[in-house]
């Protein structure tokens, strides 16, 4: 059976320049689980995200994904690691001036080799898996339009299509709704949250606003300068929890609001 389990044992990462972006960080992250990570600007919630597909590279402890340490990867183990790992970015990532199934496609990359995909020789079970993905987020009409025809929300949805393509067994999202108005980011997250459950997909989102991660999250992991300050399921999560990761009191600053459904 595959599983999809990642633990930070006594990581810790230093940037070239000294500053200490991620302190002993201890964690272990299920199988299918849906994980919302907050704190203020600066805390460490890229770091620690983006170390899972080594973006970054903690210097000290042990990264795991099923049980294997990820930190010592090289070459062809990182180009493994980063198929096996999708990312969902704030400004989508897409390229602008290709079709939007061209996009979703780009997904394959890391499974059918760079010269195949350049020329466009795609399994036709790829496109097929590719058309459904765009299905599942609703905007398979669209898989012959310029990507940058798209409105935000819908540019969002065909990054979404094209990290389920990747057939990854985790998804990281850095801020995924942070472009968007509040109806179109309550749409994003559910529909992220959807497929990531129907997929059984280990699922790590950075989220700024706390209600939103309140609504969405199965487990909320806060960070404060680099540390893990809280932990815990969302049955377990309250506004004083907030209080305590921010270590101010929440403004109105602090939630989205808009979910009209
Ligand atoms: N390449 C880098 N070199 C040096 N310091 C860095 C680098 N990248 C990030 N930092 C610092 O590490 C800390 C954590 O940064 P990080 O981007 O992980 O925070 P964040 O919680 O994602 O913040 P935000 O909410 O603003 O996105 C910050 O103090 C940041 O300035
Ligand atoms: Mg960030």
């Amino acid at each position: 059976m595959v599983t999809r389990v990642i633990e930070f044992k006594n990581v810790s990462l230093v940037y070239p320049n000294g500053h200490q972006g991620l302190k002993n960080i201890n964690l272990k992250i299920n199988d299918g689980e849906f994980v919302v990570v907050v704190g203020m600007s600066g805390a460490g919630k890229s770091t620690l995200i983006r170390s899972i597909n080594r973006m970054v590279t903690p210097t000290e402890g042990e990264l795991l994904i099923d049980n294997e340490n990820i930190l010592s990867y090289k070459e062809k183990h990182l180009r493994k690691l980063r198929t096996e790992v999708g990312m969902i970015f704030q400004n989508y990532n897409l390229v602008k001036r290709m079709s939007v199934l061209r996009n979703v496609m780009a997904g394959r990359l890391g499974h059918t080799g760079t010269l195949r995909s350049m020329l466009g020789l795609f399994p036709q079970e790829d496109l097929q898996m590719a058309m459904g993905n765009l299905n599942r987020v609703g905007i398979q009409e669209k898989a012959y339009v310029r990507a940058d025809q798209l409105s935000g929300g819908q540019q969002q949805r065909v990054s979404i299509a094209r990290v389920l393509t990747q057939q990854p067994k985790v998804i990281l999202a850095d801020e995924p709704v942070a472009s968007l108005d509040p109806p179109t980011s309550h749409k994003v997250m559910k529909d992220l949250r959807r497929v990531s459950k129907e997929d059984n997909l280990t699922t790590l989102v950075n989220l700024h606003f706390i209600d939103m991660a309140q609504e969405y999250a199965d487990r909320i992991i806060g960070l404060r300068d680099g540390e893990v300050v809280f932990d815990g399921p969302i049955d377990q999560v309250s506004e004083k929890t907030f209080e305590e990761i921010y270590g101010r009191p929440i403004k109105e600053d602090d939630l989205l609001g808009g979910d009209e459904s």
